[in-house]
């Protein structure tokens, strides 16, 4: 997968993508991360790239003859132009399966924002797709961006080595449960024991735990997850009506 991203602070990415997980991906060429300086697509003198708004208000807005060519340039560097996403709070809320839906593209090309946004004509004339992260206001879209790639990248084939720890994740599978708890050494830590279950070596039984602690954990702290099909399972599994 390659994943293009346009931003004012391309320093901002360095430390992420030089370290563990991406560095690796990048190294054997699972994914590709380019990184472009808007500021190299302004023309004058001061490398100007926003200015106030139109009517009056606070802060500055991104100029739209700055960011859409800065775009088309970047979408014209590979035959295939890729989904255009704009991290922006007034985007969609990202989830994991909008997740998945990205990472189904072979390219992204990702828009970060700063200052007080985007002119709206960015929108108007690119029609990105808007992702947000979550209801909070960022200083701009640069961590939003870090937390796309993040999310996205582990779905790519090979990134992960082990696809199966994809299945099991929380919010993933066809289910989109949370996950159940998990326990490695010691087997007893403080009083407190590893359930008797995940130590009979009864494959069956542990499946069946499992799937009733995904459950349990969804109903209790994510209960909006659940839908009308887990109610009845759960009423089942808890032997009530
Ligand atoms: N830019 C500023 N806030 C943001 C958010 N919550 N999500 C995505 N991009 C943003």
């Amino acid at each position: 997968m390659r994943i293009d991203v346009i931003t004012l602070f391309p320093d901002i990415f360095q430390g992420y993508l030089s370290e563990s997980m991406l560095k690796r991906a990048i190294e054997r060429g699972v994914v590709e991360i380019h990184l472009h300086n808007l500021r190299d697509w302004a023309p004058d003198k001061h490398k100007t790239v926003d200015d106030p708004p139109y009517g009056g208000g606070p802060g500055m807005i991104l100029r739209v003859d700055r960011m859409v060519p800065c775009v088309e340039d970047v979408q014209a560097k590979c035959p295939d132009p890729g989904h255009l996403v704009m991290l922006t709070p007034q985007g969609r809320r990202l989830n994991q399966a909008i997740v998945e839906e990205l990472a189904r593209f072979p390219r992204l090309v990702l828009l970060c924002g700063r200052y007080e946004g985007f002119d709206e004509r960015v929108r108007l004339i690119l029609r990105p797709d808007e992702i947000s992260i979550g209801d909070y206001v960022l200083n701009g879209g640069e961590v939003a961006a870090m937390v796309v790639i993040d999310a996205v990248v582990r779905l790519v084939p090979g990134f992960l080595g082990d696809e199966a720890s994809n299945r099991e994740e929380s919010f993933s599978g066809p289910d989109r449960l949370l996950e159940y708890p998990q326990y490695t050494r010691p087997r007893e830590y403080r009083g407190f024991r590893v359930p008797e279950v995940l130590l009979s070596g009864n494959h069956q039984a542990v499946a069946q735990w499992r799937l009733q602690k995904r459950i349990e954990r969804t109903r209790r702290r994510r209960a909006e997850l659940l839908g009308g099909g887990w109610r009845s399972i759960w009423a089942e599994e808890s032997g009530g009506g």
